[in-house]
């Protein structure tokens, strides 16, 4: 018996399904550190990405508490094609959400909008990087559209 999904993928009709996760305070984007983090807000950019990558199955999901971040990588974990996660802050300070990205299957890429490295010293430190396909940071908000273009 042939699967639905894999006579999707064969004639083509799939569409990949990726889950951009953002982590604390970066609800605030636009207006919190314009400076660093840009003005424009998440959900005018998101509109923009689905937009731009139609041929996929893009969502979004933000939380500022941890827990809620590990529940969401262990929901979709298994099922989805990528995750694409800033976990902000949390980044240099959660072994629980590498261990969440470490025990599910689906690849994770972590991304930063600033350019961690060439900031405090504490923001040098992943706790994440290390179960992540790779890392990007640096190139604004556009370290979303190069993570999501890595997956396809
Ligand atoms: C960030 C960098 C983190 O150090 C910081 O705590 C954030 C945002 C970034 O996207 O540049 O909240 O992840």
């Amino acid at each position: 018996m042939v699967s639905v999904q894999s006579t999707k993928k064969k004639f083509n009709l799939y569409r990949m399904k990726l889950l951009v996760l953002n982590g604390p305070n970066l609800n605030l984007l636009g207006k919190r550190e314009p400076e660093i983090y840009g003005k424009e807000s998440f959900d005018d950019y998101f509109s923009q990405l689905k937009e731009n990558f139609k041929q996929l199955s893009l969502e979004y999901y933000q939380s500022n508490i941890e827990g809620e971040l590990i529940n969401k990588i262990h929901e979709v974990g298994f099922d989805y094609d990528g995750i694409v996660f800033n976990a902000g802050a949390y980044t240099h300070t959660s072994i629980a959400l590498g261990d969440a990205i470490k025990g599910v299957t689906t690849p994770v890429i972590e991304v930063h909008i600033s350019n961690v490295h060439s900031r405090e010293k504490f923001r040098h430190k992943s706790f994440i990087a290390p179960w992540c396909k790779g890392t990007i940071a640096g190139f604004g908000l556009k370290s979303y559209d190069l993570a999501i273009k890595s997956f396809i």
